[in-house]
């Protein structure tokens, strides 16, 4: 349905004018999700619940946007946010249900009969299929600055067993599938995708939505299978799915056929049999838009979450894009210290917007300078972190879905930093 942009501003700015009504939240949530924008509703009923984690309105359009049953009336209020850094949720009253707000079977059944033909076999008259340029890349571990968490994480839930066919072995039916890479927008996930292909000394194959998504019937699908049917040619190789969000994307009523999603559980439940040497990776920003039978046991059922970069990794990100740069009198030390929540683009937006002040002003006096502190100090007065949206959203799911615990890590996070 329509919506007036106009319409949608006014509400937006009414929202923004009194931050702490729920009901205002909630009825510009409504409105983007009639509008079809479901990750601005989710982020708007996140919001909504950061104030009032009780509010039924606000319970309701979270679950209709993500698409998920209503979970149970919360507990009483207790006085402070669930997620505060108070001691509310430490001693669970009742165990949470195993897989609540998460419905195996459901999904499963879900899978069944959607939009056929799922197979066809080529006819003279079909596109060639591109063959899709594989790297290898030289990139490791190494290069990726900071972020020793995730990199203990990744060894331990990828690499280790990876590298190790003995291992594997051992463990051959726990580590089938994949392992699914999530976090704020900038921060990283791609960049580590293609740094553990350089740790296994494997190529690499990156699939994105642009490469699959076809008019042709069936096309779609047929182009999945055949990245997957290179990576296994290529093997050792990382297939990795970029914004499995779009790929993976919640069969629900309102989104698309669906049949994308099927063929994903397809050739994921094969590389169990007959895919020595094929590891399969994806990242998502929003890994509550994921079909949750992509993330059943056996699928992408191994995740971790890449957060902003932390002090070590800003260091390495500013230094990286200032290696080229014409620069004086920096002091990195303070520009990590001022930079913290900023992801990997938004430091790198910081170094462009200093670099291109000191450049105006090089054009202005016709006299060329370096770039110095007082760029980066306009630049900081310029850029604000771009990944607030996503906490706010991300916290609303944590609150309201971690379903069976797949959010854990996010929730000790937010309330690790008292965001919650
Ligand atoms: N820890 C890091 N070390 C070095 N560069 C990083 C790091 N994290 C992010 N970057 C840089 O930040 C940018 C955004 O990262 P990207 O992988 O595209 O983010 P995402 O896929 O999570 O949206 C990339 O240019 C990448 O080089
Ligand atoms: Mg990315």
């Amino acid at each position: 349905m329509d919506i007036s942009p106009a319409l949608l501003a006014s509400i937006r700015a009414a929202a923004e004018a009194a931050p702490d009504n729920v009901e205002l939240r909630v009825h510009l949530g409504e409105l983007l999700l009639t509008s079809g924008d479901t990750a601005a509703a989710i982020t708007e009923a996140g919001r909504a619940l950061m104030v009032d984690p009780h509010s039924e309105q606000a319970r309701s359009l979270m679950a209709r946007a993500l698409d998920v049953p209503p979970p149970p009336a919360s507990p009483a209020p207790s006085g402070t946010g669930p997620l505060s850094s108070g001691s509310d949720r430490a001693a669970p009253e009742e165990p949470p249900a195993p897989s609540a707000g998460f419905d195996w079977a459901a999904a499963e059944e879900e899978v069944r009969g959607i939009a056929e033909p799922r197979f066809r076999s080529p006819s003279p008259g079909d596109p060639v299929l591109p063959v899709h340029d594989v790297e290898r890349p030289t990139l490791t571990l190494a290069d990726v600055g900071g972020m020793e968490h995730v990199k203990q994480r990744l060894e331990a839930a990828f690499l280790a067993p990876m590298r190790n066919p003995e291992l594997r072995r051992l463990y051959a039916k726990s580590l089938r599938g994949g392992l699914l890479l999530y976090g704020p927008p900038g921060c990283g996930k791609t960049f580590l995708a293609r740094a553990l292909a350089g740790e296994l000394g494997a190529h690499f194959l990156s699939v994105g939505i642009s490469d699959v998504l076809d008019m042709w019937v069936g096309s779609s699908e047929r182009n999945i299978s055949a990245f997957f049917d290179q990576a296994r040619r290529t093997a050792p190789c990382v297939l990795f799915i970029d914004e499995l969000d779009a790929l993976g994307r919640r069969r629900g009523a309102s989104s698309g056929p669906g049949s994308t999603v099927h063929q994903l559980l397809t050739e994921l439940d094969a590389v169990d049999r007959d895919n020595e040497g094929l590891f399969v990776l994806a990242a998502t920003n929003q890994p509550w838009d994921v079909d949750p039978a992509l993330r059943r046991p056996g699928r992408f059922d191994r995740t971790v979450l890449v957060l902003p970069p932390d002090a070590p990794a800003r260091r390495a990100i500013l230094e990286y894009h200032l290696r080229d740069r014409p620069i004086e009198g920096i002091d990195l030390a303070n520009l990590v210290e001022r930079t913290d929540g900023f992801s990997g683009a938004d430091l790198a937006h910081v170094c462009d917007t200093a670099a291109e002040r000191a450049l105006v002003d090089s054009a202005h006096s016709g006299e060329v300078r370096m770039v110095n502190m007082a760029d980066f100090e306009a630049a900081l007065g310029d850029v604000r972190p771009s990944t607030g949206p996503w906490f706010d959203a991300a916290r609303g799911v944590a609150l309201f879905a971690n379903e069976g615990g797949a959010y854990d890590d996010l929730v000790a996070y937010l309330r690790g930093r008292g965001r919650g």
